[in-house]
């Protein structure tokens, strides 16, 4: 069991390099498998979600060589076997293996997968659009099978699901004919994996926009991608910055794919500064409050409202932030009122009433954005704080402990 500890009031200032995009790499990983050759991914984040990954891979029988951030992953020794709970159970991405092994052996068994208990999380789109896309597929207590003799190209129809939109990615680059991706999801992620993909000489139209149109081909060849840096880890280090950042550099990232942030940090007359592969913030008093709403891509992302929460918590007035893609996403907010923060929830609604000052307190971290909110509470939180189940955390944040001390946060990783 870890823990950790921070003592917080202590400006942070430097540097933070952003990591890969965890959403990203974990469906690059399993997309890699549908060509018979070898694929190199670089910028690959190190975290347990990962790892996770990799399992799973080598349980299918795949090479996998890793030095540094570059994973080359050689699935011509693949064997199509059914994923037992024991690894799908590690994350809910563990899910892109079913639009890959369908995709790929036009059979897949996989037990039901995990992730953060922020809401139900059905996989009924996923499901769906399988069976439009030719399979049949069953489930038992704990497992489903899905399977067809032949892919047929169909309408598919994804309510910008995220997931549902690199499943049936994966799964249709080889249907007879065109399916076409309606509503499909326009997160950068989904833009990373229709060009490894099309790398691997997949016939992908419509990259970035919200229909994908995908001409079935009968094989795809070895490739090589970059995964994008990851703008939840980015977004998560320019609020730290915003809350008590003296000069804090935010950089190796992609401002575009921050907008939403920062348009609103900049409503709030945060100090923010937007270079071209980077973003400084500084600590500033009196930062107005704002009414946020959380939306697909590119609207403000439900990845970043637990830690946004945080913030208004400081801020000269009340704000409301209003989460709609997830029922269940306000588990941080317990915590946030033991800290001394005042946050009613109505409905989806948070009522953020401020400025509170937060006071160190031992709490928990329940879910990944549940536990970076702590963090940022912790940083700026009179005394000490300390976080358990902080595996949450370093399932998604590449190395936070280094990067946050590397700044000068007071922050350690301790055994209990
Ligand atoms: C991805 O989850 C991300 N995870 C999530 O990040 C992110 O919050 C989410 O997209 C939205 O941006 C990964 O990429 C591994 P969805 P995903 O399918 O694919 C409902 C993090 O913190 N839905 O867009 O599961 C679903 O219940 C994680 O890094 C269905 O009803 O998100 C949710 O309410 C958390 N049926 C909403 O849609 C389905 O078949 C959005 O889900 C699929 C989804």
């Amino acid at each position: 069991m870890k823990k950790i500890k921070i003592e917080g009031g202590h400006p942070i200032h430097g540097k933070i390099v952003v990591s890969g995009a965890k959403n990203s790499a974990v469906a690059l990983l399993p997309a890699a498998i549908l060509c018979n050759g070898i694929v190199t991914i670089d910028n690959v984040p190190k975290i347990s979600d990962i790892d996770a990954i990799k399992e799973i891979l080598t349980y299918l029988g795949a090479k996998i060589e890793c030095e540094k951030d570059k994973i080359t992953i050689d699935s011509r020794t693949i064997q199509n076997r059914a994923i037992p709970e024991s690894l799908a159970k590690k994350l809910r991405a563990s899910y892109y293996f079913m639009g890959a092994l369908l995709g790929k052996f036009r059979k897949t068994e996989m037990s039901f997968p995990g992730g953060c208990s922020i809401g139900a999380r059905p996989i009924d789109l996923h499901l769906k659009g399988f069976e439009n896309l030719g399979a049949t597929v069953s489930s038992n207590e704990n497992q489903y099978l899905v399977e067809t003799p032949k892919l047929m190209g169909a309408d598919l129809y994804v309510r910008h699901s995220v997931g549902a939109t690199v499943n049936l990615l994966l799964s249709s680059v080889f249907a007879e004919g065109t399916t076409t991706i309606h509503d499909a999801a326009k997160e950068p992620e989904i833009t990373n994996v229709v060009e490894l993909l099309q790398n691997m000489g997949a016939n992908i139209r419509g990259k970035g926009t919200d229909t994908l149109i995908i001409d079935g081909v009968t094989k795809l060849h070895s490739a090589s991608i970059s995964v994008i840096p990851d703008r939840i880890e980015a977004g998560t280090y320019v609020i730290a910055g915003v809350l008590c950042g003296n000069q804090l550099e935010i950089t190796n990232i992609i401002p575009e794919h921050l907008n939403s942030l920062i348009e609103i940090l900049q409503k709030m007359e945060a100090d923010i500064t937007i270079l071209k592969n980077s973003i400084i913030v500084s600590k500033k008093e009196n930062l107005l409050p704002a009414n946020i709403k959380t939306e697909v891509y590119p609207g403000f992302p439900t990845d970043l409202q637990q830690p946004m929460t945080t913030l208004l918590t400081t801020v000269s007035g009340s704000s409301t932030l209003e989460e709609t893609i997830y029922e269940n996403r306000f588990k941080h907010v317990s915590y946030l009122n033991q800290m001394g923060a005042s946050i009613t929830i109505q409905d989806k609604k948070l009522t953020i009433a401020a400025p509170t000052e937060l006071i160190g307190r031992e709490v928990v971290a329940t879910d990944l954005r549940a536990g970076a909110s702590l963090v940022l509470a912790g940083l700026t939180a009179m005394g000490e704080t300390s976080i358990t189940e902080v595996e949450h955390i370093l399932r998604g944040y590449e190395n936070i402990i280094e990067k946050l001390k590397n700044v000068g946060a007071k922050i350690k990783l301790e055994e209990i």
